[in-house]
């Protein structure tokens, strides 16, 4: 079974059980969508119709923007609550400084909000993207336009999905101190290398290891393994620290460290996890296949309902749409 947002959201990337299946919540009925779906550029709403980007625009030419991956989930109660918000605007926030883009996190919270009622999205992928606009080729972005925007989609429950087939890939991830593991938009070519390589090799997705054999992360989620019942998180440098990893390592009490390749071959059960892929246990990691993973299918339920705001030891993480 899988919960993954539309497939355009860029951490789409490992199938597997949807938290929400796996803890047996039922998707909540979603309302009605609003007539024209709305974006929120600049400072106000519009129709998506109405919005075009320069084909000058500096980020399209050279990555020059910082995103976010967020999802909105329907909540029992009948309305609907943003997971983990001020940590990924925050996580936002640093990539959009390094860049030299203004980014006020109160608007962007505001920005996500309006949009997400102005297209009565209730279980949602949101998507917030600050960039460099059109003025020029220059690598001097100092004084360019800059944008923000934040596009809804409707995530949709999937059943029948499967586990991840993961292959090893023979790209390096992005070495920090060339690129920091921040939402920095050009730095996701990277991602996109190891997917289409791994996908060429009949894989679902890519495991990225440095030239020591350490494992780094997936090309859009982090990783977890599980050796005798113990938990841990794979700890790297050059891995984008992950909110649902935090998160993941807060609910289970997971210790976190780095990890060689073998002994993610050698662990009982594989799990990658992030905003998009939630807990998405690996059927297979090049030529070792897992079993059914009881531990990644007891945290995803749990994930499942702390996301939904059926935990509410966990209401805090949870921003009221
Ligand atoms: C490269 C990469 N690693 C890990 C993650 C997981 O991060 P998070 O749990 O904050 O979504 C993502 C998704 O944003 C990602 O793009």
């Amino acid at each position: 079974m899988q919960l993954n947002p539309q497939p355009e959201a860029a951490e789409a990337v490992v199938p597997g059980p949807a938290a929400a299946a796996a803890a047996n919540v039922a998707p909540f009925p979603q309302p009605a969508p609003a007539a024209r779906t709305q974006l929120w550029f600049d400072g106000a709403l519009a129709d998506v119709e109405s919005l075009q980007a320069d084909l000058t625009t500096h980020a399209m030419h050279y990555g020059s923007g910082v995103f976010e991956g967020i999802r909105a989930y329907a909540t029992a109660d009948g309305g609907a609550a943003v997971f983990r918000l001020p940590e990924h605007l925050e996580r936002m926030r640093q990539g959009a400084e390094l860049l030299g883009i203004d980014f006020d996190v109160a608007l962007a919270t505001e920005a996500v909000l309006a949009t997400l009622r102005a297209n009565r999205h209730r279980d949602a992928y949101v998507r917030p993207l600050a960039w460099f606009g059109a003025g020029g080729f220059g690598l001097d972005v100092d004084g360019h336009p800059q944008h923000l925007m934040v596009s809804t989609t409707a995530t949709r429950v999937h059943l029948n999905g499967q586990r991840a087939r993961v292959a090893v890939s023979r790209w390096r991830r992005n070495p920090a101190d060339s690129l920091p593991p921040l939402k920095l938009c050009g730095g996701y070519v990277n991602s996109i290398l190891a997917k289409r390589e791994a996908k060429a090799r009949g894989f679902d997705e890519a495991l990225f290891v440095d030239r020591d054999g350490f494992v780094v992360e997936c090309t859009g989620a982090n990783v977890f393994w599980v050796k005798d019942g113990e938990v841990t998180a794979v700890e790297h440098r050059d891995a984008l620290p992950g909110i649902t990893r935090q998160t993941l390592i807060e609910l289970s009490g997971a210790r976190s460290r780095a990890a060689t390749l073998d002994e993610l071959l050698d662990a009982d059960e594989v799990f990658a996890c992030g905003t998009a892929a939630e807990v998405a246990p690996m059927a297979q990691l090049e030529d070792r296949h897992y079993g059914e993973g009881p531990v990644a299918r007891e945290l995803a339920a749990l994930y499942g309902r702390v996301i939904r705001g059926a935990e509410p030891a966990y209401a805090r993480w949870l921003t009221v749409v």
